[in-house]
């Protein structure tokens, strides 16, 4: 029969086999989402340059031009998470940000060129953009912070600011240069 300390050391070494388990299975988790946010930034360097281009209005094409700079260092941040985490940096294709790009871009390609529409359809698609990453960084911070790593999760609070930054930025432009002109615009049209 075992004994009482030995049935208590079995006891405490199961649950702690059953935490670690459980934190390889989150970090693997965290992994496989910081594969798909790297993979949906890299997909935003190739998409931002198209967006900017079909823009009407100036301030959308310079806050557009100036999201895709900060948007090629995050890409570079991603790769130093990567590397505090000694892992390799990989990318997994992310089907939610590669289907709100395209849809974006469909939806810009029926506004008219040169329209104010134009530029309210992609502020809307912009800023769909921004809310899918505002979760995901979200989210990986707090899943960083739960492994204990720190410093990693604090790159992630940095990525995570940019991305609002850059929603509010989208805000801005559509109520200062855009919304009510898009309206005018339409109502000249209408008198024509
Ligand atoms: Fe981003």
């Amino acid at each position: 029969m075992p004994s009482k300390r030995n049935t208590s050391n079995s006891r405490r070494n199961a649950r702690r086999d059953n935490k670690d388990k459980q934190e390889n299975s989150l970090r693997e988790f965290f992994l496989s989402e910081l594969k798909d946010i790297y993979w949906a930034e890299k997909h935003l360097v190739k998409e931002l340059p198209k967006m900017e281009k079909a823009a009407t209005t100036e301030s959308l094409r310079e806050a557009i031009a100036e999201h895709l700079e900060v948007t090629e260092q995050q890409v570079e941040k991603i790769e130093e998470i990567f590397e505090m985490l000694n892992e390799r940096s990989q990318a997994k294709r992310c089907e939610a940000m590669e289907g709100i790009t395209r849809e974006g871009m469909r939806v810009v390609e029926e506004t008219e060129k040169g329209s104010l529409t134009r530029d309210v359809a992609i502020i809307v698609a912009a800023q769909k953009i921004e809310h899918y990453e505002i979760a995901a960084y979200g989210g990986l911070a707090q899943i960083a912070r739960t492994l204990g790593e720190d410093h990693a999760a604090s790159v992630l609070d940095e990525i995570l600011q940019e991305e609002k930054e850059a929603d509010r930025m989208l805000t801005d432009v559509a109520e200062e240069h855009v919304n009510e002109e898009a309206l005018m615009e339409e109502m000249e049209e209408g008198e024509e």
